[in-house]
């Protein structure tokens, strides 16, 4: 089968290669997928790009941890499960699972129904977004119809248009950022009101909030927006500087997370998706043999939604 391969450490288009290698087999507890749909992640040019481990995340040089297709066999032990079924998946992150292929082994614990209601592309490309989003909330405490106000700095992005989202469907009041040219978007898919990120008085007006899900880089929520017990729960990571500068204006807890693979969290998400109640926005669709634009793309930094790669063997 065809699978991407990196070459080694450095630029997309010098190291990324599509190459035959070795079909997996679907082990106890495992499912072989035929892969249609594959998410791309800013963590997969971070890692291609330096060759290593980033903390618990493992460097490969068979990537890909998104995925959606289609079952073509069930290994030893699995139940619920048959040829055919249609399912998504984050896979065994953040350990390896080689998921930019034509095919790939995933554990069922992992896996989870794909949406009826999205296309292969959406379902490939939002697990690990969608999960980070998920998770992101929960460590805020952001729970069902609690009514909480909740800032999401970069509201745009992979990450981002899944929080709010997902906030709307928790029952939240959503303030998110994002550029002018984004606004629109952001408030289509439910923020209750939008700030232009570069708008510094306008950011100074936001009041204070439950929670802050941060998926930008170094950048901290505006002072007036923290009060006594305002969580602040970052994706991307702040220095002990940062932090110690967000306890003293009251927020608690302050949290990093990493997103972990979880199955029936996804099939939460996927319900939700069925229910007409989250989408997932293409920024941009590749073939699996121009993976390195797709890698580039990614790399701009300016991704709206999501950028997805399909696996067709037909190219
Ligand atoms: N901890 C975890 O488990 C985890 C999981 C997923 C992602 N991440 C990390 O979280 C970050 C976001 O991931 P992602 O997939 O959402 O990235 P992404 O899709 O590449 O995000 C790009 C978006 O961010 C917007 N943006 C950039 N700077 C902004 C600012 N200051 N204010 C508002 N919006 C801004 C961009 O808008 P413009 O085009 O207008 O600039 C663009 O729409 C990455 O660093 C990623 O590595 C961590």
């Amino acid at each position: 089968m065809r699978a991407a391969v990196y070459s080694s450490a450095g630029p997309a288009a010098e190291v990324i290669a599509v190459q035959e290698v070795d079909a997996p087999v679907a082990g106890a507890g495992e499912v072989l997928v035929r892969v249609a749909a594959v998410g791309l992640n800013p963590v997969d040019v971070k890692i291609r790009a330096a060759g290593h481990d980033f903390g618990a995340i493992r460097y490969t040089e068979r990537p890909g941890w998104d995925v959606a297709g289609t079952v073509v066999a069930v290994g030893p032990g699995v139940a619920g499960w048959s040829e055919g079924d249609a399912v998504f998946a984050l896979a065994r992150f953040p350990e390896a699972a080689h998921t930019l292929a034509e095919l790939v082994a995933l554990p069922v614990s992992d896996i989870a129904a794909a949406p009826r209601a999205w296309s292969a592309a959406q379902a490939g490309a939002a697990p690990l977004a969608a999960l980070t989003a998920w998770q992101a909330l929960d460590a805020a405490g952001v729970g069902a119809d609690d009514g909480a106000r909740v800032l999401v700095l970069g509201g745009a992005g992979g990450v981002g248009h899944l929080v709010v989202q997902l906030a709307k469907a928790r029952g939240a009041h959503v303030i998110a950022t994002a550029g002018p040219a984004k606004q629109e978007l952001v408030t289509a898919w439910g923020a209750d009101e939008m700030v232009d990120h570069h708008d510094d008085d306008a950011l100074a007006a936001i009041e204070p909030v439950d929670a802050v899900i941060v998926t930008v880089s170094d950048t901290l929520p505006p002072r007036g927006a923290i009060r006594e017990g305002t969580a602040v729960v970052t994706i991307t990571g702040y220095s002990a500087a940062q932090e110690a500068e967000l306890r003293a204006g009251g927020a608690d807890p302050v949290r990093r997370i990493l997103v972990a693979a979880n199955g029936p969290q996804l099939a939460e998400i996927s319900a939700l998706a069925d229910a007409g109640r989250l989408t997932v926005h293409l920024d941009s669709e590749y073939r699996l043999s121009d993976l390195a634009a797709a890698q580039e793309r990614v790399e701009t930094g300016h991704v709206t939604g999501k950028v997805v790669v399909l696996v067709d063997p037909r190219d």
